[in-house]
Parts: structure tokens; C-alpha cells; sequence
């Protein structure tokens, strides 16, 4: 059936390494700090987008391990900007049917934000469409060490056996333990780095990237995306 084909072939997966904003800004002779403001709508967008399309999980690259080394006035910006999209959006995340995930590391996350971040996590646990999942202080080479202690203690509490450890049950201590691995993984503003992004799991994921600033991008760039991904996954 064709219907059925046209669903199968829409990503389950998406994840997005949001680029671009300061660039967006700077475009404008605005401070970096407005373009994160105006990145937040795009953020809105592409959540709203997703559930309508077939899209099932949307990771977002929000904040890296490397972006501490950002002016402390712009990481705090950034922090400032992640909280209150916790706060402000629950109800209409709610109704769309969309369950907040969080993968990173915690620690160094003011404690207003992680509060903040557990009750939207606890508020919208019961959607069913989409999975948002905010690569929060996120860093794939942080992941893979996090995973390695956890599966090394499992193994001192005599729940793993190292003879059993293979690829899958490591998985089960990432971060995104449960979640479908990308299938398509888009950066903005025209770079190719994956920028220590979800480095384990993007190995059969196509890659997309388009020159377009994050502040600007839209529902037209991300169909391009799933047309371009629906093309190349043919081959
Ligand atoms: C991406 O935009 C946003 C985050 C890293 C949080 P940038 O801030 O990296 O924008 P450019 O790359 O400087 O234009
Ligand atoms: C990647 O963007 C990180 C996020 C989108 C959160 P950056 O702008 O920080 O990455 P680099 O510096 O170009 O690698
Ligand atoms: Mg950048």
C-alpha cells in the first residue's frame, strides 16, 4: 500500500544539532544571546512539526560539554533559555502529546533548571506521539564513560557478566537506553562536524546538513530533510 511505504520511510528518529544562532545574530547586529532567544521559536516549530508528520523521536543538541567554555554571560544565557522552555511549555507540549526526555550529565546544571526539568519529565510523562529529548550538558565521549561506570558497577553488584557484555547490553547503559538509535541527524548552518554528538548511535544514520540558521529554519527545511534522508535511504 502506498500510504503504508510513506509512512515507513519517515525517520523514527531525528536528531538535530541546532546551529548557528550567534551567527544569525551577528547577521543582524544583534548580541549572540538574541539569536538563542529566536533559536527557541525554531525549537517550538520543529516540536510542533514532528507528531504531525510520523516523526516519533526528536533528540535536540541544546548544550555540549564543550560549550562551558562559552563566555560565562552566554552559558548562563543558555540556562536561563532552557529553564524557562521547561517551565512555558509544558501545557502545550501536554496537548501535543509530547513526553520530555533529558540525556547529560547533571552535575554543573543550576539546580532551578534540573527542578524544572523534572517536573515538565513528571508533567508530560504520559505523551505518546513524540519523545523531545534535550541532549542537555550532553557530550558522546561523556556518555560512553558514564556508561562504562554504570556497567561497571553493575557488574560489582554480580548483575552483569562481562562474558554477556556486547554491544546491545551496552547499550542498555547509555543515556539513550530504550530510544530507537537516528536515523537522520541534521546540523544547520552549513558545518559537517558531528561535534561529539551521539557519537555511539549514529552509525547507520544519514547525515544532513543545510547552510540555513537555526533561528530560521522551518517546517520546509526539516520535509527537505525527510525527502533528501527518504532518497538516499533507497540506495
Ligand atoms: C548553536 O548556535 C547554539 C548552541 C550551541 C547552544 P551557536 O551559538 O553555536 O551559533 P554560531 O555557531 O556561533 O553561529
Ligand atoms: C554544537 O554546536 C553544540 C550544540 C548545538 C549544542 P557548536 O557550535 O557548539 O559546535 P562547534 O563549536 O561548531 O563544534
Ligand atoms: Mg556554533
Amino acid at each position: 500500500m502506498p500510504g503504508d511505504d510513506q509512512i515507513n520511510s519517515v525517520p523514527r528518529h531525528v536528531a538535530i544539532i541546532m546551529d548557528g544562532n550567534g551567527r544569525w545574530a551577528q547577521q543582524r547586529g544583534l548580541p549572540r544571546v538574541a539569536g538563542h532567544q529566536a533559536g527557541v521559536e525554531a525549537v517550538r516549530r520543529v516540536v510542533r512539526i514532528c507528531p504531525e508528520i510520523g516523526i516519533r523521536v526528536l533528540t535536540l543538541y541544546t548544550f555540549s560539554t564543550e560549550n562551558w567554555s562559552r563566555p560565562e554571560a552566554e552559558v548562563a544565557f543558555l540556562m536561563r533559555v532552557c529553564e524557562e522552555y521547561a517551565r512555558r511549555e509544558v501545557a502545550e507540549l501536554r496537548r501535543n502529546g509530547v513526553r520530555l526526555n533529558v540525556i547529560g550529565r547533571r552535575t554543573g546544571l543550576p539546580s532551578s533548571l534540573c527542578a524544572a526539568l523534572d517536573q515538565a519529565i513528571d508533567e508530560t510523562c504520559d505523551g505518546d506521539k513524540l519523545i523531545l529529548n534535550l541532549a542537555l550538558n550532553y557530550g558522546g565521549r561523556a556518555e560512553i564513560v558514564d556508561a562504562s561506570r554504570a556497567a561497571i558497577a553493575a557488574y560489582q553488584r554480580g548483575e552483569l557478566d562481562p562474558d554477556a557484555l556486547d554491544e546491545t547490553t551496552f547499550g542498555r547503559y547509555l543515556y539513550t537506553a530504550g530510544l530507537p538509535e537516528p536515523d537522520l541527524v541534521i546540523r544547520t548552518a552549513g558545518e559537517m562536524r558531528l561535534s561529539n554528538f551521539l557519537i555511539w548511535q549514529v552509525v547507520g544514520a544519514i547525515f544532513w546538513s543545510t547552510p540555513v540558521y537555526w533561528p530560521d529554519f522551518d517546517r520546509q527545511h526539516l520535509l527537505q530533510a525527510i525527502r533528501e534522508y527518504q532518497e538516499a535511504s533507497k540506495g
